[in-house]
């Protein structure tokens, strides 16, 4: 039977790491939508499409395959996990995604992987636009500096060369952006429990998020 649980919130809320484990522990099919947008990001990059060339993104959008296969991304059968995460493509991810024919695709595409399975998505419309009868639906909130602190953190792991203020920056502007677009903007669905993970760890989070699964489930 099928059991959706979304979860929603800003750009480094921890949505990415909350729904990887309590998808391993509850044993839930991990969805990032965000991932989508970002391939779609890497290819717009690639070959130089530009977010007002309409007709160039209406024909990029049949040429394009995304696939979720052991915790990697591919577009058209290529692996572009780590370079969906890059600088370039964290600076226009925003915007693409508020692309109303990109958006469409996407949540298209969200609905169809998910189909009659049990997934935890995580994404920003997921609760509000993707998947409204969800079972379960948070809203996954932290502070802009605390969110900017733990992406630092992140991309040092990662090796990946960041400022704190630059990502302060980058986190800010696309908070703005994705609370202010007229296409899906940002916000919380009424019936999501919402959880400010600023002052808390990721094992409290993901305890919190399952006592919230498993009362509705
Ligand atoms: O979670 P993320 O940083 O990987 O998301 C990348 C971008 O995609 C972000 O700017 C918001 C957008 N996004 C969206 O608009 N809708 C979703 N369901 C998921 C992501």
């Amino acid at each position: 039977m099928a059991f959706i649980v979304a979860i929603d919130g800003p750009a480094g809320s921890g949505k990415g790491t909350i729904t990887k484990l309590v998808g391993e522990k509850l044993g839930l099919i991990n969805i990032d939508t965000g991932a989508m947008y970002r391939c779609v990001t890497v290819y717009m990059l690639r070959n130089n499409i530009k977010l007002n060339e309409k007709e160039k993104v209406k024909k990029m959008l049949k040429e394009i395959n995304i696939e979720f296969k052991s915790e990697k991304v591919y577009l058209n059968q290529e692996d572009v996990t780590n370079e969906i995460r890059k600088t370039e493509v964290n600076n226009l991810v925003s915007q693409v995604s508020h692309l109303i024919e990109i958006r469409e695709n996407i949540t298209n595409l969200s609905r169809k992987v998910a189909d009659g399975k049990e997934v935890i998505m995580e994404g920003r419309d997921i609760g509000t636009n993707v998947f409204p009868n969800a079972d379960v639906k948070i809203y996954l909130d932290a502070s802009p500096e605390e969110r900017a602190n733990r992406r630092l953190k992140q991309n040092q792991e990662k090796g990946i060369e960041s400022s704190y203020q630059e990502i302060l920056e980058n986190i800010k502007f696309r908070d703005n952006n994705d609370k202010s677009s007229n296409v899906a903007p940002l916000k919380q669905a009424e019936d999501a429990i919402y959880i400010d993970s600023t002052n808390m760890t990721i094992e409290e989070v993901v305890n919190k998020v399952i006592d919230v699964i498993k009362k509705k489930g």
